[in-house]
């Protein structure tokens, strides 16, 4: 066993409808084809309709398991509307909301237009906001409990970045969304839940990220105690059981999955780590050499 493994019991999203947004690429596709594997029926949205449907031939042929393509621009709330209803309509409720869709890239904040920022912001934090308040309403007004929100933000989240600005600002607001939500809404049965991926390579984060030779100037890896960047699988794994019923008294948590990444960064005394080990015995003489001086 190790960690590119499959965790869960192969019954542990069984007869469960779940909605990715942006499920046709990336992380999306690995958590959709994570849940398909352990008996889901997922809807997948995104504004490239035929992307969905060729993603939808190959997991359908991988993993025997139903789903379903629907075209929506999380920015738009008719069409958040149109795609819970044609979810409803397929597989007669929905039991978990993915937002997993976003939109970044890197620049110095004095070179994005207003409508650059407002971008990033509307995918990000408008979108997850319109996903949330259809389908919230919807279960509310249904009186259909046991349902679930998961959140995909990101470490600086908490920390802020720069040069993401937009993308940090948007993130934040879905972290706080997260948490006010799981307190407010559990009255209705529905829990919230956030993952923050610490770098975990896929095309349209990497193109808008790393472009061009940023990739080898800036390895993500070297960044990371650990010393390697994230499996989908175990992205997925963990999406798997957050959404899953194994953890129902898990509410209102952001768990990190970074290998201890963004904390390498944080703590003051962390640049010590380049300090060779030949050099402690030195160093712990001198600081003892001080000892009542
Ligand atoms: C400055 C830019 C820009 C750039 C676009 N714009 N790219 N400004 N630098 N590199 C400006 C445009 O000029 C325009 O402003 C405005 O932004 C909107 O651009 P459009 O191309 O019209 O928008 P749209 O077609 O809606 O595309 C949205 C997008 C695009 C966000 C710009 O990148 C996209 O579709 N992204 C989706 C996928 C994605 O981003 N995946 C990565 C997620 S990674 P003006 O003023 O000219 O009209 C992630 C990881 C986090 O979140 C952490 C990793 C460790
Ligand atoms: P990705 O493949 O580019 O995923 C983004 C998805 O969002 C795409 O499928 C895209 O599909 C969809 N999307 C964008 N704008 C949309 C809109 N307006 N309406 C509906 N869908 C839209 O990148 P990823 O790396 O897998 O990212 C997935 C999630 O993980 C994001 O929330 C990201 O912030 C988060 N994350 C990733 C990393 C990482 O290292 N990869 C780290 C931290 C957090 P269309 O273009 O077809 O619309």
């Amino acid at each position: 066993m190790n960690y590119t493994k499959k965790m869960l019991r192969d019954d542990a999203l069984k007869g469960k409808t779940i909605v990715v947004t942006g499920g046709g690429s990336g992380l999306g596709k690995a958590m959709t084809t994570y849940f398909l594997e352990l008996g889901a029926n997922v809807v997948i949205t995104s504004r490239n309709i035929e992307k969905l449907q060729a993603v939808k031939t190959e997991l359908e042929a991988q993993t025997g398991g139903n789903v379903l393509p629907v075209q929506c621009d999380v920015r738009h709330y008719d069409q958040v509307e149109a795609m819970l209803k044609a979810s409803v309509d397929a597989f007669g409720t929905v039991d978990v909301l993915l937002n997993n869709a976003a939109g970044n890239f890197i620049s110095p904040t004095e070179r994005l237009s207003a409508n650059a920022f407002d971008t990033v912001i509307d995918i990000v934090l408008k979108g997850t906001k319109n996903c949330t308040l259809a389908f919230g309403k919807y279960w509310i007004e249904k009186k259909e409990t046991e349902k679930v929100v998961l959140n995909i933000v990101t470490t600086y989240a908490w920390t802020g970045s720069a040069y993401v600005v937009p993308s940090a600002t948007a993130k934040a607001g879905v972290l706080a969304m997260t948490r006010s939500l799981a307190v407010e809404w559990a009255k209705y049965g529905m829990r919230f839940n956030a993952i923050a991926p610490g770098p975990f390579p896929t095309k349209g984060a990497w193109d808008r990220l790393l472009p061009g030779d940023l990739k080898e100037k800036f390895d993500f890896s070297k960044k990371v105690p650990l010393k390697r960047v994230g499996e989908h699988q175990e992205l997925a794994n963990l999406a798997a059981y957050l959404v899953s019923d194994f953890s129902a008294y898990v509410n209102g948590e952001v768990i990190t999955i970074d290998g201890g990444e963004w904390l390498k960064g944080a703590g003051q005394m962390n640049m010590l780590e380049e300090v060779p080990a030949e050099m402690w015995d030195m160093l712990e003489k001198m600081i003892r050499s001080k000892k009542n001086k």
